[in-house]
């Protein structure tokens, strides 16, 4: 794993943006893994600006989000749909038929998840951008007894929906929507076939978990210990989530 700390998210979510154009000017027509949370909206906040300073274009682009909640209109809130087309996608040039995002209410789950994750390895993600949860979760890849390599249907932490509820409250809406307790992830194995993957991570909430990521063998408690399977992961920190 390749370290990079900045001095803040300011500084955090800039340099990830610049790694996302300079993979769009290498290769218009990329396959760029997304994630959602707090950590990347300003990355994508920047990637709009340099999309309307004419520096990049998705035209070619196509996208895959790492994970959706399950039981909810896309057009909920509280998707990650919402966040996606919020955040993002209204703002620049993708084409809609080149964005995907796992279903949040798929009439057959299993086929949901089938049908994604063929979709994914088919494709190959050439940029796969991750944040991490206060518990080590990697998308939804929840810690546990054993993890699931493929895209599957995960049941929430506490944790993870008590985090997923401040994002909500972030992005200006009423906590009175309920994160689901369902979800539908990319497993371990599809987001570690992506060909480069970049972690982010900011604040002090985040200095633990990173200093664990970093520091634990490789075990499915720490979902994030996984990574260190991959050969080519870049970790982002900021100064208050790193352990140094
Ligand atoms: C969420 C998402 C993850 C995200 C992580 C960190 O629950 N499913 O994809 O990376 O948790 O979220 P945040 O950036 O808000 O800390």
């Amino acid at each position: 794993m390749k370290l990079i700390t900045v001095n803040d998210y300011e500084e955090l979510s800039r340099l990830a943006a610049e790694y996302i154009k300079a993979q769009l000017l290498l290769k218009a027509n990329s396959n760029l893994g997304l994630a959602t949370g707090m950590t990347p909206m300003g990355m994508y906040e920047n990637l709009v600006k340099m999309y309307q300073n004419g520096e990049v274009s998705f035209k070619e682009a196509t996208t895959f989000n790492l994970d959706e909640f399950l039981g909810i209109s896309p057009s909920s809130p509280v998707s990650y749909y919402s966040y996606m087309m919020e955040n993002l996608f209204n703002h620049i040039d993708i084409k809609k038929e080149n964005i995907n995002i796992p279903l949040s209410n798929p009439e057959n789950e299993e086929k949901a998840c089938n049908e994604y994750e063929n979709k994914v390895v088919k494709k190959g993600i050439d940029l796969q951008i991750l944040g991490i949860g206060t518990n080590g979760h990697i998308g939804f890849n929840e810690p546990g007894e054993e993890l699931n390599d493929k895209t599957h249907v995960t049941n929430l932490k506490e944790e993870t929906i008590k985090q997923n509820e401040k994002l909500l409250v972030e992005r200006g809406e009423e906590s009175a929507y309920h994160i689901p307790k369902r979800a539908l992830t990319m497993g371990m194995g599809t987001i570690l076939k992506a060909d480069k993957i970049i972690l982010l991570a900011n604040g002090s909430n985040k200095k633990e978990i990173v200093s664990k990521m970093l520091h634990h063998n490789i075990n499915t408690n720490l979902p994030a210990t996984f990574l260190k399977l991959h050969k080519d992961v870049t970790v982002i920190l900021d100064k208050e989530s790193s352990p140094f």
